[in-house]
């Protein structure tokens, strides 16, 4: 017999993104759930007189929040008007129409990235707000945190299971590989094995390669949203990482050992480093009873092959 969900129907809002579509492959198979999903070309999310109109016609149960406007550091920094005003009116819009609804659970999606710039190592949820935002995605960051709190102030005010999940840094299928753009995990994978297959000697890695970074993959965070949306008294929004962190070099040695890549890593010590340390607390999500399954190695294994296969079908993400 497959698995249930406590839940009918649930809306995947950004089902063609990275998360919302493990969160879609998590929930496959599973018994009479109806899965509701719209591209942005059938529904844009910013648009609330839609929005309201589809939860009427649709009234899903649930809702799992992975649409939004995310970017590099460089968008960020090039378009805070729209990052903030992209994400504020989606958020809005979704939240207050599943409200006016009777969705009995609607799970929205932060990211540690909202945390402050100087956040307490490894960072807490009570981080929250704790001192200034780092400047550079700040409206990004204040757009998410106002969605958050949104969700918080409902269940408050409302008692309806409004909450919000904070993930790491993830990686899996559906990354994106642009040479430029593109997160450390997946540039890596791409330049080791551009390397290996152009049989350089050695690949240069940015900075030390001392800095402490720690990465999920998106499968352990579809898992751990189908359980957080399952638990009687979720926190108002709670850390889903693998509370492990690594410097960037043993990264660089994991990922050449498993693309294969036998030349040296080489450092670029005059590129900046970034932030020393970055790795989330994850007890209260252990004490809701989730535990992340996925290993590095082993994810990082699965990751390679699908870029390989979206490397010849000519579907690899690089925007
Ligand atoms: N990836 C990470 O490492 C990471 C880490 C921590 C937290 N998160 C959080 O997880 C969430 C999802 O991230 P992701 O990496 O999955 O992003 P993604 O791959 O870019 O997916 C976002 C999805 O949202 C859709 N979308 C955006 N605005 C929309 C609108 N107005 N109407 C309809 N659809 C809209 C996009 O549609 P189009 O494709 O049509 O633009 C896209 O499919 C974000 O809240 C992010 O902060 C991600």
């Amino acid at each position: 017999m497959n698995p249930t969900l406590n839940y009918q129907s649930i809306f995947v809002a950004g089902h063609r993104g990275m998360v919302g579509s493990a969160v879609c492959r998590r929930l496959q198979g599973i018994d009479d759930l109806r899965m509701i999903t719209y591209s942005r070309s059938e529904l844009d999310l910013e648009d609330a007189a839609a929005v309201l109109d589809m939860f009427q016609q649709e009234q899903p149960e649930a809702v799992v929040f992975a649409a939004a406007r995310v970017g590099g550091i460089h968008a960020n920094n090039q378009y805070p008007v729209e990052f903030m005003t992209e994400n504020l009116n989606a958020q809005l819009a979704t939240i207050s129409a599943a409200y006016k609804t009777g969705v009995k659970r609607f799970l929205f999606l932060g990211s540690t990235c909202i945390y402050p710039r100087m956040a307490k190592q490894p960072i807490t949820e009570d981080q929250l707000l704790a001192s200034p935002l780092e400047p550079t995605n700040e409206a990004y960051a204040l757009a998410k945190i106002c969605g958050l709190k949104l969700c918080q102030y409902y269940r408050r005010q409302h008692g309806v299971l409004f909450h919000s999940a904070m993930p790491t840094n993830l990686y899996g299928p559906g990354d994106n590989y642009h040479p430029q753009h593109s997160h450390v995990l997946p540039a890596m994978i791409r330049r080791f094995h551009e390397a290996k297959e152009a049989g350089l000697p050695s690949v240069t890695i940015w900075g030390t390669g001392s800095p402490r970074r720690e990465f999920l993959h998106v499968d352990d965070l579809a898992d751990a949203l189908v359980h957080l949306i399952q638990i009687a008294d979720p926190p108002d929004w709670v850390n889903v990482g693998s509370g492990k962190d690594l410097s960037i070099l043993e990264l660089a040695e994991l990922i050449a050992d498993v693309v294969g890549f036998e030349g040296t890593i080489e450092k670029d010590p005059s590129k900046p480093d970034g932030t020393p340390r970055k790795l989330t607390d994850i007890s209260l999500l252990r004490q809701t009873g989730w535990e992340p399954k996925i290993g590095l190695k082993e994810g990082i294994a699965t990751t390679y092959q699908d870029f390989l296969s979206n490397s010849v079908a000519g579907t690899l993400r690089a925007v």
